[in-house]
């Protein structure tokens, strides 16, 4: 029978590749009872199948019971294997006690999907002390990187770029975009004091003044490391900046507050839906899936 997806929670690119790869496209009732307990029924036969999830992880904790009740459930009722498609996936960066009495949630985490799936499609997950998802995850796994869409976005939308990380995580993406398209780029210091509350290095940028800076970070959630790096440019009589996000989570006005800061654009991939997706991956991912389903 044919591989078959599902997306319990509309993700923007279930359409498109269920289309590239001739999938069908499955059907589900997923609701909360009155109790907000989770009622889950699969419409369709699940005997022998491969079954794919296409459903991004921010916002996680609503979406966690719903998907591991889903792939529990497609594997009793006989499906061959569940794998996820998470483009976005969720709990990386507590990747260590950083202080007593904490829990190191990436790994608890990756213990429930590992559990319930039996495969893993990301993009550019937030790597930083933990350097293969291997390392935490038991199931086979694979990483999208989105470099090279970024790459092509930033060549055919902005001359004279200067690439701008503002961390020392930031550089693994920034070094394979900059040399993709052979543009200079600076990685930046960041203290982080609390959520809210970040600080960034001021930026060496006298011999880039006549450059367009490109910030480009894996993750846009409250923008305050973008906003103060935009200070720093600004400051320095920098052209009004280009933010690059490979996911935009943008907590509560996050979004707004970036816009009004005096960049120029601010752009994302589409693996979070939002109205800054400029980036589109469904080539990577379809790539991606076709390697665990054919
Ligand atoms: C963390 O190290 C990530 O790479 C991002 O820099 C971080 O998640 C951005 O968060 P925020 O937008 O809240 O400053």
């Amino acid at each position: 029978m044919n591989p078959i997806l599902y997306s319990l929670f509309n993700h923007p690119l279930f359409e498109d590749i269920a289309n590239h790869l001739n999938l069908e496209k499955g059907h589900l009732t997923c609701r909360e009872f009155p109790d907000e307990e989770i009622y889950l029924r699969i419409h369709d036969v699940m005997a022998g199948r491969e079954v794919i999830v296409l459903d991004s992880l921010e916002r996680p904790n609503r979406k966690i019971m719903p998907l591991l009740f889903f792939a529990k459930t497609a594997k009793a009722l006989g499906a061959k294997r569940v794998g996820l498609c998470a483009p976005y996936l969720a709990y990386m960066r507590q990747d260590k006690r950083f202080n007593p009495g904490e829990g190191i949630t990436s790994e608890y985490f990756a213990d429930l999907l590992s559990n319930s799936f039996d495969w893993l499609i990301t993009v550019d997950p937030h790597l930083h002390r933990i350097h293969k998802l291997d390392e935490i995850y038991s199931i086979p796994n694979d990483i999208v990187h989105a470099a090279g869409l970024i790459a092509t976005w930033i060549t055919q939308h902005i001359n004279a770029p200067v690439l701008i990380g503002p961390d020392m995580e930031s550089e693994q993406w920034i070094s394979a975009v900059a040399k993709n398209i052979g543009a200079p780029y600076l990685i930046l210091e960041k203290i982080r004091h609390g959520d809210q509350d970040v600080e960034v290095s001021k930026p060496i940028i006298q011999p880039y003044l006549k450059h367009t800076p490109v910030l480009v970070d894996d993750i846009i959630s409250t923008a305050k490391t973008m906003l103060e790096t935009i200070k720093h440019l600004k400051s320095a009589q920098m052209k009004p900046p280009v933010c690059i996000g490979v996911h935009g989570l943008f907590s509560r006005d996050a979004y707004q507050s970036l816009r009004e800061s005096g960049v120029a654009d601010v752009v994302t991939c589409n693996s979070v839906s939002h109205a800054s997706n400029q980036i589109d991956l469904a080539p990577l991912l379809v790539a991606s899936i076709r390697k665990f389903i054919f």
